[in-house]
């Protein structure tokens, strides 16, 4: 049997014969037991090597099976989820499905999920109560939840339980076994439940559609292996793979080719690129090295963990050029024991020295992170560091959460003395530094020169286009829609706390650009 042949010859309908438990316990909702989510699976880390697939291709008994339907896909959460429903959309168009903008439109609906935070898992809860009008109007409608929340055994069984207008549950592994899912989905009367616990391979050809075409993501790597003591994400996305560098040096060269403007590298801690090669000793930097060679505009990688950002990686982005100076390097905590006990495995003083090193070498490198306050017993000292270190580095913009128990994650089994209203308190005061810092880094462009991506029409004024700098700040200016998918130079003429207002310049002013 080769590759692609046992690939499509999986069966939806299989037991993963290492999941006993989930057998006992999804039998009562099914005649024939599901591949159903496991988080003590999702938690082991095999040695075996990553296989990669280079031939995938549609099964071909299945194209067709989308001629007259049409697809719609919600996605929430991070890049990550957002690429997958590219990839997920590109599955559709090829079986013959039609997008569509609307749910009442729309044959099959699609909730990519995030399970990161409660609030997150929430919403999709109250999308599915929203959904249930849909599936009783049109029985033929089949409703599906895909993404991280499949991985939960508990958010499966609330659905089966609850949401019995789901038809299909798939996981993130399981994301090219779509067109199989949906053949199973019409055939049967039941839920068609595929969920692997353990990570698949690399399948590299997926189709794709992506959403725009100045801007592409690409994956370097899938899973992630750091085991933060409060994240779910190693548990639904499986251990960490690297995709090889030569397909995705080729997969940048195409996109550059069809005249994209702006890549970004993807991965749940892309610094970790490459550690996983048995063969050979390749990392970010390198990969970063080959990719800057590429006649692409700008590229941007996300996310980075500190603690493998090494010195390789920095020479690199050293060379600039379509490396861009703007750092994304989530910190979470400024207190060393709250930072020990999410296993983040450096120290205050490790990450500031990281950032001192990287300013030093990548001239008007700019940073910005993401925080979590109110984590389990975090004192109002320790809170207050977190605020000291923010200060400290200077960073321009954040991302910043209250901490949400994740089950099954160690943290969540932690007891919490911080009452709700205390954790509250200290994200507002958080956010009110980081717009304090935020402001400030805008008001060093006022008058300057940027240069500008431009993306589109401004989302609250049409008569005004948008587009972000290198830095990643938003600037919103009057010009012609001709400079909609160009770098353009733009006068900044007002600076607000998050974003940047002004006027396209002429080329031929050949201003300097800050
Ligand atoms: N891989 C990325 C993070 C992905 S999740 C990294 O390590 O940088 C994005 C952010 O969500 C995290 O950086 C963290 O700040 C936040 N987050 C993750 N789990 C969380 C939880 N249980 N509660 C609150 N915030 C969380
Ligand atoms: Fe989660 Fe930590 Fe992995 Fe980021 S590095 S995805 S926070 S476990
Ligand atoms: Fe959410 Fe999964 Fe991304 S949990 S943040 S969608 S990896």
């Amino acid at each position: 049997m080769n590759e692609k042949q046992r690939l499509e010859g999986q069966q939806v309908q299989s037991i993963n014969p290492s999941d006993k438990k989930s057998e006992k316990d999804y039998s009562k909702y099914f005649e024939t037991v599901y591949t159903a989510p496991s988080l003590k699976d999702a938690k082991k880390r095999g040695k075996e090597e990553v296989k990669y697939h280079k031939d995938f291709d549609l099964p071909e008994e299945f194209i067709g099976l989308g001629k007259g339907r049409k697809f719609y896909i919600r996605t929430y959460g991070c890049q990550m989820n957002e690429h997958d429903t590219e990839v997920m959309a590109g599955i559709f168009m090829g079986l013959g499905y039609q997008p569509t903008d609307t749910v009442e439109d729309a044959n099959v609906i699609l909730l990519n999920t995030c399970a990161i935070r409660e609030n997150a898992e929430n919403k999709v809860f109250g999308e599915l109560g929203h959904l249930k009008h849909l599936r009783k109007e049109n029985p033929d409608l089949l409703i599906g939840v895909c993404g991280c929340m499949s991985q939960e055994e508990s958010v499966v069984n609330k659905i089966l339980k609850t949401y019995t207008q789901v038809d299909m549950i798939f996981g993130t592994h399981n994301i090219h076994r779509l067109p199989n899912i949906l053949h199973e989905a019409y055939m049967s009367k039941e839920m068609v439940l595929e969920v692997w616990s353990k990570e698949g391979d690399v399948i590299e050809n997926l189709p794709k559609v992506r959403r725009g075409n100045i801007k592409a993501w690409v994956n370097i790597m899938y899973g992630c292996d750091k085991f933060c003591t409060y994240c779910i994400v190693p548990y639904t996305r499986g251990k960490e793979r690297s995709r090889r560098p030569e397909d995705i040096i080729q997969e940048v060269r195409q996109l550059a080719a069809q005249g994209y403007q702006e890549i970004t590298l993807l991965g749940q801690n892309v610094n970790a690129y490459g550690k996983d090669f048995k063969d050979m000793t390749y990392g970010l930097g390198d990969l970063m090295e080959a990719i800057h060679k590429i006649d692409i505009p700008r590229i941007r990688f996300t996310t980075s963990h500190p603690r493998d950002f090494d010195d390789r990686l920095i020479e690199v982005l050293a060379n600039g050029g379509n490396l861009v100076e703007h750092i994304h390097l989530p910190v979470q905590s400024g207190s060393n024991d709250v930072l020990k006990i999410m296993a983040r495995k450096y120290t205050r003083e490790q990450f500031l020295e990281l950032v001192r090193k990287i300013k030093d070498k990548v001239p008007g490198a700019t940073f910005t992170t993401d925080i979590i306050v109110g984590y389990p017993n975090e004192t109002e000292e320790q809170f207050e560091e977190t605020l000291s270190l923010y200060r400290e580095v200077g960073f321009e913009a954040a991302y910043t959460f209250i901490y949400s128990p994740r089950e099954g994650t160690p943290a969540a089994k932690m007891k919490d003395n911080v009452p709700m209203e205390v954790k509250k308190e200290r994200l507002q005061r958080l956010n009110a530094l980081v717009n304090e810092l935020s402001a400030e880094a805008m008001k060093r462009y006022q008058h300057e020169v940027v240069e500008v991506l431009v993306e589109g029409e401004s989302k609250n004024n049409p008569d005004t286009l948008a587009g972000y700098t290198r830095k990643n700040k938003l600037v919103n200016f009057k010009g012609p829609r001709t400079a909609i998918g160009k770098i353009v130079k733009v006068k900044v003429t007002d600076a607000k706390t998050w974003s940047l207002t002004g006027e396209i310049i002429e080329e031929k002013e050949n201003l300097e650009v800050s």
